[in-house]
């Protein structure tokens, strides 16, 4: 949830720490700090709210001269985002700073057992404890320090770990939360993500659960738990620096929005040889799977319950979605013959890891369908099939959840091939509508220049209604999820024919009513269910294809999209909706690319 980075090497730190928080900002933007070490002590600035106040409190960083730091930014969990609550946490001699990603569990023992021995406490945080513990078990040696530290706790944590005895020095140390080195001349750096690395260097090592390393300008050591060094690999970073640029766009969400066309293709073209899908090394015998269950968090949750019809329909293999921090305490009914399928555009999203080491404990075979290479739940699962999206800043998921989906029905497709319950003419029918897809993607982008004048029509709305059936309601869930996590309007979504059990009563005249009708097959039902909302005075905006001329004389309002395949069709339907989204929110004056309490990746339960 927070973002932390480091940095040692030949030039001042702070500038550097900077430029890394602004690109983990969406990680967390509560409040900001960063520690550097400078003659022998360790100077701090600290800030609640945005890294432009921490530029802005440190004259770009000029304040904080020294060429070892460490920085963060906050996603509150323990205690308010105040400036003793922001990190980094110092030691009561003030020789030893921390920053943390995570969640230290058994932090009210620590703080209890440290109280009694005398440490002061300055902040409400769980993370506090770190600093205090490292300053109580040095003798001298950083690393044993670290080391004595590391074993006291529990719970997930990355640190980043400075001290004034020791300068040019940071121990990094990672326990289920993500944490990157990044491997420069004569500098070297950690991060929480690739896209703080990303413009210094693109040679990375993925730090495993329970290894530390100690960074110095000359060289990167990594330990094993016990102390011991290991070798690990270097990996490449493909992302490059534009990836992680808004590139002229006002925000980072429209630049994804945008960039869907191209990222649904680069996701699909590579897994599509001639008339085959290859699926990296996924060898799964499909035929010993009698259930998949797809777990997820938030919107790559409703990723899963749109490609539920596609797999279910192609498959015929009973396919249920389940939220991840559901699935994880509900004794889930899996075992060997359950293919668990988890979406994750971050790939550490706590609940869903959790969700994962659950359903494997029980036997089910996992599949994951991960944005970020090499993250937690990309590594665990037994096949991982990335999404080829590049990286995702805006906190509201728009690429990451069409390339979800576009993994998803490659793998509907593939997987019926290979059971053999759909017949060859079906199967190359299909496999030429998915290949459609970055075209249709495209236009539908283009073809509702209308939606800025809508927005500024709905955007004085207190509540808006979502509506659909089958995959349209799917499309539902995330248009509403979309709406209200950036607009701050309540949004909600229902599947059309639960209307008349209860939440009709809460149509009015005036009442927004998105109808979602991209589904042929039963479009005529959800026309029923717009008449019905009409005649209570609902203003509604249907969504629909080109053609369908009786919605246009039903509705108030339109959205159209292209003709597609109605197994697929969720992936082109949810774009018009990012972007009414997008507008209301602009229209409203939010802050859209981080919106207020959220944070992209939510490493805490
Ligand atoms: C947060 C983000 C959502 C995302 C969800 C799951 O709530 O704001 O956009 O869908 O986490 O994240 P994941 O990284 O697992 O897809």
């Amino acid at each position: 949830m927070c973002g932390i980075v480091g940095y040692t090497g030949i030039q001042n730190a702070a500038p550097v720490l900077l430029e890394g928080l602004r690109k983990l900002e969406y990680r967390g933007y509560d409040s900001a700090g960063m520690a550097v070490v400078q003659d022998g002590r360790i100077a701090v600035s600290k800030v609640t709210g945005r890294i432009a106040g921490l530029v802005e409190k440190t004259e770009d960083g000029r304040l904080l001269p020294g060429t070892t730091g460490v920085g963060h930014t906050r996603w509150a969990t323990h205690g308010a985002p105040t400036e003793p609550n922001a990190h980094p946490h110092t030691s009561n001699d003030g020789r030893f700073a921390v920053v943390h990603n995570g969640i230290i569990e058994n932090y009210m023992e620590l703080r209890e057992e440290l109280t009694r021995k005398g440490y002061h406490f300055e902040s409400e945080t769980d993370t506090e404890v770190v600093v205090h513990l490292v300053e109580m078990y040095y003798k001298g040696n950083l690393k044993q320090a670290v080391m004595r530290t590391s074993a006291r706790l529990q719970g997930s944590y990355a640190l980043g770990i400075v001290c004034a005895d020791e300068p040019g020095k940071i121990f990094a140390v990672r326990e289920a939360s993500p944490l990157i080195l990044g491997i420069g001349i004569g500098e070297n750096y950690f991060a929480s993500d690739v896209t703080a690395l990303v413009a210094y260097t693109r040679n990375a090592i993925y730090l495993e659960d329970g290894e530390f390393a100690e960074l110095t300008p000359d060289g990167i050591q990594v330990y094993d738990c016990a102390g011991r060094p290991i070798q690990k690999k270097i990996s490449r970073i493909t992302w490059d620096i534009q990836a992680a640029e808004k590139g002229g766009y006002d925000h980072f969400m429209l630049k994804e929005i945008m960039e869907q066309p191209r990222a649904v293709k680069a996701t699909m073209a590579p897994r599509i040889k001639g008339s085959d899908i290859v699926l990296d090394d996924v060898d799964i015998d499909l035929k010993q799977i009698n259930k998949i269950v797809i777990t997820a968090c938030g919107s790559a949750y409703y990723a899963g319950c749109a490609a539920k019809y596609a797999i279910e329909k192609l498959c015929r293999i009973p396919v249920l979605t389940e939220l991840a921090s559901e699935l994880r305490y509900s004794d889930p009914l899996i075992d060997g013959h359950t293919l668990l399928i988890v979406l994750s555009q971050s790939g550490e999203t706590a609940d869903t890891i959790a969700a994962m080491r659950e359903c494997k404990s029980r036997g089910a075979k996992t599949l994951a369908v991960v944005n970020v290479v090499g993250s937690t739940i990309a590594k665990t699962a037994d096949w991982c099939l990335y999404t080829w999206a590049g990286p995702e800043i805006a906190v509201a998921t728009t690429k990451g959840y069409t390339t979800q989906l576009t993994v998803l029905y490659l793998f509907a497709l593939y997987a019926a091939r290979k059971l053999e319950t759909i017949d060859d003419a079906a199967y190359r029918k299909l496999l030429t509508s998915l290949k459609a897809l970055p075209k249709l993607l495209q236009q539908a982008l283009d073809m509702n220049p209308n939606i800025t004048q809508l927005a500024k029509k709905y955007h004085c709305a207190y509540s808006m209604f979502f509506i659909g059936r089958n995959t349209d309601y799917a499309v539902a869930l995330e248009g509403a999820l979309k709406m209200k996590e950036i607009s701050y309007i309540h949004a909600e979504s229902y599947a059309a024919g639960e209307l008349k059990h209860g939440t009709i009563a809460l149509i009015h005249e005036g009442q927004p009513v998105i109808a979602l009708c991209c589904n042929d097959s039963i479009t005529e039902k959800t026309m029923s269910n717009i008449v019905e909302v009409k005649a209570r005075g609902a203003e509604v905006l249907a969504v629909a294809f080109k053609d369908n001329q009786k919605i246009v004389s039903l509705a108030d309002d339109m959205i159209f999209i292209p003709k597609v395949n109605t197994l697929f069709s969720a992936a082109v339907e949810i774009v018009p909706l990012q972007i009414l989204a997008y507008h209301v929110a602009k229209e409203n004056g939010c802050d859209i690319d981080k919106p207020k309490n959220l944070a992209k990746s939510v490493t805490v339960e």
